[in-house]
């Protein structure tokens, strides 16, 4: 039985939802596309040329201007184009020489898609703790750079922007090679300059619920030569396609000294890719302008601790992020039916009776000889952490109105929350 009025009213307990209108996310199609995509997609399926490497010149190519507009974007000499995020990453690792056997140092809070990126290239992932706002430790990344680790991969996690300066210090002050996947984090800045440009390499993704979506894609961008060359034939450039991407007259890498995997990208996602990358910086300050409006309502609600980033501007804000610092599992479990009964997509990411794949203990696959609870016992400060934390999605679609309804329901929720 409720105790208090504020529980009372909470749809929870049968009082008034919020809102009735479905909380909206890029997988029930609340996505950012217009008649312009689909005149993008049009025009290469009426080329009739859907594949990245054909007679025309490269600089005539759908994906090969994607990769020099990204390059201009990006203010970085080199862009490959490729399948995913996944790939981008796995790609850069490989082309910098991590190798089977190799430790590969990411965050406890990424989605599972970076530890596969590192398995993809051989390596076996090694987790660095995360702070209270969740992004990776530097103190904790310094005590985790053994001699068997020879990357570090960094994360910009749901859009957050990580001390990535110090990060790359702290890789440079031990010679690892530093790499970002800047995934959920494209078109973001951090001191006027772009994340993902700040390491050896940075992966973004084009998947559905990205800054740019074409269903399906990626694309790392880097200042290496070396890293991009290989990069460019492990991604399927055969038979001097390589020349294609750089200057023909320097010497390039041999092609046949490197296995190519098919992670190019197609003709049809490269012009959906450069119309919305036309529009990125407009993307980006619409997903900011809604969290910038939903966080500074939030900011003194008690009990909750809204994630912080680590410089101003520094996040996308595709989604929000709180704890409830000293919360315990039901609790946290209570806060978020609290807030989806009255209509808002929350899940907490602890909640182990839906395993989410964005915490490390749940990454089965990479640590097998390990127990779960063993995993999670030996990050304690990150399991903390994650068990104490509720995400909820932030559609670039999201109007005022629905922006107010969700700050709305959490200050109803967290004034009955005891
Ligand atoms: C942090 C992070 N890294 C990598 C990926 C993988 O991207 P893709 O699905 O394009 O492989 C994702 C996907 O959401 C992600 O969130």
């Amino acid at each position: 039985m409720p105790h208090t009025l504020q529980e009372s009213a909470l749809a929870l307990n049968g009082g008034e939802r919020i809102r009735t209108a479905e909380w909206p996310t890029y997988d029930k199609g609340y996505v950012d596309l217009s008649q312009g995509d689909e005149s993008a997609a049009l025009r290469a399926i009426q080329s009739r040329r859907l594949f990245r490497y054909d007679n025309r010149p490269h600089r005539e190519t759908e994906v090969g201007q994607l990769e020099q507009e990204l390059a201009d974007f990006f203010d970085a000499p080199y862009v490959l184009a490729c399948s995913s995020g996944t790939t981008a990453l796995a790609l850069a690792l490989f082309s910098a020489g991590v190798r089977p056997g190799d430790a590969v140092a990411c965050p406890a809070f990424t989605f599972a898609a970076t530890p596969s990126a590192i398995m993809l290239a051989g390596a076996t992932p090694v987790v660095v703790e995360v702070d209270e706002d969740l992004h990776m430790d530097p103190a904790d990344l310094r005590a985790k750079l053994t001699p068997d680790v020879k990357a570090v991969v960094v994360v910009h996690m749901r859009g957050f922007g990580c001390d990535i300066e110090r990060l790359v210090s702290i890789a440079d002050s031990h010679g690892v090679p530093l790499f970002e996947d800047a995934v959920p984090a494209l078109g973001v800045s951090l001191g006027g300059r772009k994340l993902g440009t700040f390491g050896k390499a940075g992966a973004f993704s084009t998947q559905s619920d990205k800054s740019i979506n074409t269903g399906e894609g990626g694309f790392m961008v880097t200042s290496d030569r070396d890293i991009f060359e290989r990069a460019v034939v492990l991604s399927g450039a055969y038979e001097q396609q390589i020349k294609r991407h750089t200057d023909p007259s320097l010497p390039s890498i041999s092609d046949l000294s490197l296995p190519i995997f098919s992670f190019r990208m197609d003709e049809i996602r490269g012009a959906m890719a450069r119309h919305q990358l036309a529009s990125l910086e407009k993307r980006v300050s619409a997903f900011q302008e809604n969290y910038r409006y939903v966080a500074s309502r939030l900011d003194d609600v008690k009990p909750i601790h809204l994630r912080q980033p680590v410089a101003e501007s520094a996040f996308l804000g595709e989604s929000l992020i709180f704890r409830i610092p000293g919360a315990t599992e039901q609790q946290v479990s209570w806060f978020v039916r609290a807030l989806n009964a009255e209509g808002i997509g929350a899940r907490g990411l602890g909640d182990d009776s839906r395993p989410n794949n964005r915490c490390f203990w749940n990454w089965r696959f990479a640590f097998p000889e390990v127990t779960r609870e063993e995993t999670m016992k030996r990050h304690q400060r990150s399991t903390t952490f994650l068990k104490e934390t509720i995400d909820i999605p932030m559609s670039i679609t999201l109007t005022k109105a629905d922006c107010d309804d969700l700050v709305e329901a959490i200050t109803k929720v967290c004034n009955a929350y005891s």
